[in-house]
């Protein structure tokens, strides 16, 4: 009864997968085992668990993983619908140790210009310092992306929709267009969640969650995951290891209590969401809402194919005002905290301002640029709150 299956659909997984069973007494959620030591009753028994087949499945050292982590791996593949998942500290680590289990020194990376930024200062350092070069790519390119394919392109990084603008990118083609060319995909698929869009079903190889997102839920954890097949998987599992990464029983515990309700959630962010973006696209403060679920975005037609929801965060472009204005609009707001990350059940806004950044296709956009997350209180609640915001932002 613990195990979801691979039939069902992702909300019987999510609740099926990753409990402890009769193992555990018939307790409904696996226990949270603290552990680094662990103990044998022989030489043989010891070595069998260490270097064995099952050997990625055996309790035998803290850092290796317990059985709070694999039911927590177990959960977040099973969403996924493929591959095996490995967990890491973070999100940024999960995007670097996707890209170090890819390239080798001398190769080359295609990287989307609308990546999470630090992403990018991962490739421009890191990277660079093993003599990996990047290049930075319009996110709209499609098929375009073939001109850009060098013999020793090993790997394009993408995200849909892109960090803080927003725009769509072709996965599919992509993904055909790398695989030609020998290079493996790398997807930062935080904003749909592999509920609303399944990267390893749509030619990606390696599928990066940023888990403190929407998976932990309710601000409290910061972790990463990757999920992949092989080859990719063995080269995962061995950057993992020699990096010593490890994640703790105690936030694993807190990420599998936040996936239980990560359906409910996800349709009250997308509601929510969709009905702030549609009420801000009315404003005449506003210059563009830039949302791929409404239909006038440019990204529509490829959400509408191959995503099956939007999760809570867009962007909004207001039209040209001062900086002054901006933080009448923003200090003065109740319901919406002002800070960095997103996915959790609480409303955030954060200004940004992506001109430094990009650097393939360069932001022109004279308006203040504002990240959106919709939490889930009542929509109208917030819709009052942003009513009065924008009343500020236009008297200041
Ligand atoms: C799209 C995206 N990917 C990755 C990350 C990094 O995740 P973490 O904060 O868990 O390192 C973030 C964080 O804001 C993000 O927005």
């Amino acid at each position: 009864m613990s195990q979801g299956r691979k039939g069902h659909g992702d909300g019987t997984r999510l609740t099926h997968t990753g409990r402890g069973g009769t193992r555990h007494h018939g307790v409904v959620n696996t226990p949270v085992y603290h552990v680094s030591t662990v103990t044998f009753p022989s030489i043989a028994a010891l070595h069998q668990a260490a270097h064995g087949p099952q050997s990625d499945r055996a309790v035998t050292y803290g850092r290796r993983g317990s059985p709070t982590t694999f039911a927590l791996q177990d959960a977040i593949a099973a969403i996924e619908g493929a591959g095996s998942t490995f967990l890491v500290p973070s999100g940024l680590s999960a995007i670097a140790v996707s890209l170090l289990s890819v390239l080798n020194p001398g190769d080359h990376v295609l990287i989307s210009d609308s990546a999470y930024a630090p992403a990018r200062q991962f490739a421009d350092t890191v990277l660079r310092t093993l003599a990996i070069e990047t290049t930075y790519y319009d996110p709209r390119i499609g098929a375009g992306i073939s001109k850009l394919f060098r013999p020793s392109t090993r790997a394009v990084l993408v995200e849909a929709p892109g960090s803080v603008t927003f725009e769509m990118q072709d996965i599919p083609e992509i993904a055909m267009t790398a695989h030609v060319h020998r290079a493996a995909v790398l997807m930062d698929n935080t904003w749909a969640t592999p509920l609303f869009f399944k990267p390893l079903e749509h030619g990606v190889d390696l599928s990066i969650q940023s888990v403190t997102k929407y998976l932990g839920g309710h601000a409290d954890v910061v972790m990463g995951s990757i999920t992949a097949s092989e080859p990719w998987l063995s080269r995962v599992r061995h950057w993992v290891h020699q990096l010593g990464l490890s994640v703790g029983p105690d936030d694993c515990n807190l990420v599998l209590r936040g996936m239980r309700t990560l359906g409910a959630r996800l349709a009250q962010h997308q509601a929510t969401g969709l009905k702030l973006a549609e009420w801000l696209h009315a404003r005449n403060e506003v210059k563009h809402v830039l949302h791929p679920a409404l239909p006038d975005d440019p990204g529509h037609e490829l959400w509408k194919r191959d995503f099956d929801g939007a999760s809570g965060l867009f962007g909004v472009v207001l039209k040209p005002a001062s900086a002054e204005a901006l933080a009448a609009f923003i200090d003065g707001l109740e319901l919406f905290g002002i800070g960095y990350s997103w996915g959790g059940y609480e409303s955030l806004i954060v200004p940004h301002d992506p001109r430094g950044i990009r650097t393939a296709v360069p932001w022109t956009e004279p308006g203040n640029l504002i990240r959106i997350h919709a939490g889930l209180e009542d929509a109208d609640d917030l819709i009052s709150d942003l009513s009065a915001g924008l009343a500020r932002y236009a008297a200041a």
